[in-house]
């Protein structure tokens, strides 16, 4: 049985998305033992941007990295190594990824992720990820949740597939997904309230407003702390999210990183009709300069980001 059915991928990127859906449901089966099996959340060290990382972060890294290189992928580019790895001389492609987002999420039974991003691979490492974020050749994530789902784009749309667990297959289950064009939710993290610029701090306290004010219309608050989840609700059910820049130390230009966070996931938003931005500037316009560079992220519903657009003047 294939582990995903190869009627909708491109066939040169096939075995790329196959190893990517094979290690997604090795990981699926690792988390959904907890803690049956290794402690998972325990910390280990530090990655190449200071974050501490888990157990559960250093293991998918090195389940996701073997897996693409049995695919014949060329480059890896992960948030957990400091340098690209090359893996096969020769390979078509180059996998950027974050293997574990949200990894707060861990220990607490809540969704958590994998995100990637395909290039085709340049002669050099660096180069094949610091290029425009248009160039992507395909995005996707895996949110490990109460079920296992895989969102993917090849710039035809987004598809949505479903980790069976009778068959340990991911199975279609939206051929092309919508965002909705208008919002009922937005997401940030409020407690950096008093650190935010001045357009955030507009949108959010019109948004607060509710049907009192300005908007005219109420206005729910979600935070969960796992970018895959808070795509994956976004993508179904319309909203908006910001990790915008603000006046902490090292929070310049926003928490979320360009190359394996935030150009995916503003693939697949816009491939589903949404928009993603840096609060102005497209983000698929954008190129990224340093493979761990941050980038603040604005995406969701098309009316709310064009609003926050309008609100940085
Ligand atoms: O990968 C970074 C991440 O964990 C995202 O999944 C999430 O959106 C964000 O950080 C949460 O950041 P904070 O802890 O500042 O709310
Ligand atoms: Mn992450």
């Amino acid at each position: 049985m294939p582990v995903i059915d190869p009627a909708r991928i491109p066939s040169d990127l096939l075995p790329v998305v196959e190893a990517l859906c094979a290690t997604g449901a090795e990981v699926a089966r690792i988390i959904a033992r907890g803690p049956l099996g290794q402690a998972l959340g325990a910390g280990v060290g530090e990655n190449s941007d200071g974050d501490q990382q888990k157990a559960l972060d250093v293991l998918a890294d090195e389940k996701f990295e073997a897996g693409l290189r049995s695919a014949g992928v060329r480059f890896y580019a992960s948030e957990e190594q400091e340098e690209v790895l090359s893996l096969v001389p020769g390979g078509k492609y180059a996998v950027a990824a974050d293997p574990l987002d949200g990894s707060s999420n861990i220990d607490v039974n809540v969704t958590i992720g994998t995100i990637f991003s395909v290039f085709e691979a340049k002669e050099g490492a660096d180069e094949s990820f610091l290029r425009p974020a248009s160039e992507q050749v395909a995005a996707g994530y895996i949110a490990y949740g109460p079920q296992c789902l895989l969102a993917l784009t090849f710039g035809e749309g987004t598809q949505l597939y479903v980790l069976d667990p009778e068959t340990g297959a991911f199975a279609l289950a939206e051929e092309k997904m919508t965002l909705p064009e208008a919002a009922k939710e937005f997401s940030i993290n409020s407690s950096n309230r008093r650190h935010w610029t001045a357009p955030v701090l507009a949108y959010v306290e019109e948004n607060e407003a509710g049907a009192e004010g300005a908007k005219g219309k109420n206005m729910n608050f979600r935070w969960v702390g796992s970018l895959v989840a808070e795509t994956h609700r976004i993508l179904t059910r319309g909203g908006t999210f910001l990790y915008p820049s603000d006046a902490r130390a090292g929070y310049e230009t926003g928490r979320l990183r360009m190359v394996y966070e935030v150009a995916p996931m503003a693939f697949l938003v816009e491939q589903a009709g949404g928009l993603a931005t840096d609060g102005v500037t497209p983000i698929l316009s954008l190129t990224a300069e340093k493979l761990h560079e941050r980038r603040p992220f604005v995406f969701g519903s098309r009316q709310e980001v064009e609003r926050i657009a309008e609100l940085h003047g």
